[in-house]
């Protein structure tokens, strides 16, 4: 800690809580520590869920759902397992509301599927309409072109205010009864924007509309209770919520997962087959075809009891306390733009900037020389660096286990990177 940390308030014990995550402490470049800060992008992971992936594979491999013997009947109990630690995790009404995917893209596409096969009053065709936004991520956009494109139906967006928050001034014209999905993100990966889920759900449910929130940048961050936020359909990834790559999760309501179409077929997720059709498994199993990915859930499940042992009103408070340190310091760099709210409010933890007329990946590869990881590009949010006339920005991500040392570190860095281009 030095003087400037003092008056910050909130922050975790990161000394004990970096303890459990092993990269943290690696060298690059020879000798320079690792600070790292890309955590929108992927988290470390901590031993606790290194331990659980182990495990399952050196006493516990075998498929799920199949086999009668011991170690089959292990597996099946680990995965179903990892199934009620989410579903309690996210406050679920029901275990069979959480169908595991391979990732946050995974789960929404298949909602844009289902959508796309659903009959009345679900099917979005070439008379009906979705909603999403401006600063959605490609996998928020991507699958409701392709429906789009498939049906015929019209595509409309939120714009972004100068700040960087949606503009809500036209929600009434944007979402009509013609409206049948809005989709949107809680958390924006680039602006690091809060939404004002409450808004958008009311003006959903006026119409009948349905409402699906990815919440791939939340659920690591904040508490994520799908009963409070009323949507029909939230997506999220494991792995940037200390679990392992490869998994994903969609949570849909009960109703509206027994009525909607499979997406994807394939073995266990059928109740009969015979050759000329097949009947379906109800959920969450009639959305999971084929052998699922089994360890990645238990290692999820084991991300699970992590970030709750340590609790996420607290994992918030932190970032919270981190978010806030870093705005104040990054705007005393000059030239530095923050593009998103350059305030700690209805925010989260990821910050994206320009410096002056650096290339953000030069400002990537001068900090990378100093030990730091940050992401550059348009972060998979193109739309949004088209909006606010810029190629790309350097964005800082941070999590539990940051701190507001590493902050120093990240202004410090830019100022090196200021002096190399003059
Ligand atoms: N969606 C991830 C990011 O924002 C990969 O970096």
């Amino acid at each position: 800690m030095t003087s400037a940390h003092q008056g910050l308030t909130g922050l975790l014990d990161t000394e004990a809580i970096r303890k459990d995550f092993p990269l943290l402490d690696r060298l690059v470049h020879d000798d320079k520590k690792i600070v790292y800060l890309d955590s929108a992008a992927t988290s470390q992971k901590p031993r606790q869920v290194l331990d659980a992936l182990n495990a399952y594979y050196e006493r516990h491999n075998a498929n799920v759902h199949r086999g009668v013997y011991t170690v089959a009947e292990e597996a099946t109990a680990l995965y179903e397992g990892a199934r009620d630690k989410v579903a309690a995790f996210i406050n679920a009404p029901s275990r069979d509301e959480v169908i595991f995917t391979k990732n946050a893209s995974e789960s929404l596409n298949l909602v844009a599927n289902m959508l796309g096969w659903a009959d009345e009053p679900y099917r979005v065709d070439h008379e009906t309409e979705i909603v999403i936004t401006e600063m959605e991520h490609h996998s928020n956009i991507v699958p409701w072109q392709l429906l789009a494109q498939r049906t015929g139906a019209k595509l409309k967006w939120f714009g972004l205010t100068d700040e960087g928050r949606l503009d809500l001034s036209d929600i009434d014209e944007l979402i009509t009864e013609k409206t049948k999905v809005v989709s949107f993100t809680l958390v924006s990966n680039l602006l690091g924007t809060v939404n004002p889920v409450e808004a958008i759900v009311r003006r959903a449910q006026e119409v009948g509309a349905l409402v699906c929130v990815d919440a791939s940048q939340a659920a690591p961050h904040m508490v994520l209770d799908v009963q409070a936020l009323q949507a029909d359909f939230v997506a999220f990834t494991g792995h940037k919520m200390c679990g392992p790559t490869g998994i994903g999760v969609l949570w849909g309501r009960q109703e509206l997962l027994e009525d909607l179409p499979p997406f994807l077929g394939g073995g266990e997720m059928i109740e009969t087959v015979s050759m000329h059709s097949s009947t379906y498994a109800p959920a969450p199993h009639k959305f999971e075809a084929g052998t699922p990915p089994i360890a990645q859930a238990v290692g999820l499940g084991a991300a699970v009891d992590y970030l709750s042992a340590i609790g996420m009103e607290n994992i918030a408070r932190h970032e919270h306390a981190i978010t806030e340190y870093a705005v104040r310091r990054l705007l005393e760099v000059p030239d530095l733009r923050i593009i998103g709210p350059a305030t700690a409010e209805d925010r989260g933890a990821a910050i994206s900037f320009t410096l002056g007329d650096i290339h953000p990946h030069d400002v990537g590869q001068v900090l990378d020389e100093q030990g730091i990881a940050v992401r550059v590009g348009h972060h998979c949010a193109r739309p949004v660096c088209l909006r606010y006339g810029i190629p790309a920005t350097t964005r800082a991500s941070f999590y539990l286990y940051s701190t507001p040392a590493e902050v120093d570190a990240l202004v410090e860095g830019l100022e090196h990177v200021r002096n190399f281009f003059g």
